[in-house]
């Protein structure tokens, strides 16, 4: 038997690995995979027959985790995450139950729960997507080339996250290779964004890209969505005006779309000083 790998088999180890490094996976988390396509979804395989009969049957805490998948079923975890979030009366608990929350299946392939940064009391919020690389390793948000894009962007109009604004995304845990974040995982982050909205009743609420914007908003398509201001109520019925923006890592790309943003950037300033 050749030991040796063949040249074709050389060859299609590395356009595997090739695909893999387009496709944004640069890193090996975890040591068994993980299949997220089929996470959440109710029908799963049959249990296998139990080996013996358990020795006692006393009362039994229901476990939130499924004993075949090892995921918490999407309902079960979208209903943790709302009862945990309403508990949570202060930025610091709410951070606390963020970091301790097992309901969402991203988390099992990330570094670090990136949750938020900045100053909890500011009255300008802004909430991204979902943390990339850089945000995975340091555990913060926006720390990466378009975090550095969003801080220059915030010192344009005077706001710093050491002063006066508070920076965090719709979901806490890096999706693998960075790709788009599910319904279901956003649907299970909601709960906390929520909570932290109704915490901080920022005087305004900035929505960076599309995903933000469609998770908070319902809308489709930044292009038309940016640079309008509208409103969401916090659970206690107070009005937040909330606008959408570029997202930095677009403006990254797209740069001549800086002078739309701008004109955002210039609203958001006139929105922050009228009393
Ligand atoms: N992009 C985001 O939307 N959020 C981050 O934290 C980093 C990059």
């Amino acid at each position: 038997m050749a030991l040796a790998m063949e040249n074709s088999e050389k060859d299609a180890a590395r356009a595997i690995l090739r695909w893999y490094a387009e496709m944004g996976v640069d890193e090996a988390v975890a040591a068994a995979p993980a299949d997220l396509q089929t996470w959440g979804k109710t029908e799963r395989s049959p249990a296998p027959k139990p080996r013996a009969e358990p020795i006692s049957a006393g009362p039994v805490a229901t476990p939130i985790f499924d004993s075949q998948t090892l995921a918490v079923p999407a309902d079960e975890a979208i209903a943790s995450a709302k009862a945990i979030a309403a508990g949570c009366d202060s930025f610091e608990a709410l951070e606390r139950a963020v970091l301790d929350f097992e309901g969402c299946p991203l988390k099992a392939g990330a570094r670090n729960t990136v949750f938020a940064d900045g100053v909890p009391g500011a009255d300008l919020l802004v909430i991204g997507e979902a943390p990339g690389r850089d945000e995975d390793s340091i555990g913060k948000p926006f720390v990466g080339r378009a975090g550095q894009l969003l801080d220059k962007m915030l010192a344009a109009i005077g706001r710093s996250r050491t002063e006066n604004v508070l920076i965090s995304n719709v979901i806490y845990w890096r999706p693998p290779g960075n790709r788009t974040p599910t319904p279901i995982e956003t649907s299970i982050c909601r709960p906390f964004v929520d909570r932290l909205i109704d915490i901080t009743k920022p005087k305004a609420l900035v929505l960076a890209g599309g995903a933000p914007t469609q998770a908070l908003l319902g809308l489709k398509g930044i292009m038309r969505a940016r640079g309008v201001w509208r409103e969401i109520e916090t659970s206690d019925g107070t009005p937040i005006p909330v606008m959408p923006i570029f997202h930095p890592a677009f403006l990254l790309r797209q740069p001549a779309n800086k002078r739309l943003a701008w004109h955002d950037l210039l609203s958001l300033q006139a929105r922050l000083t009228e009393d």
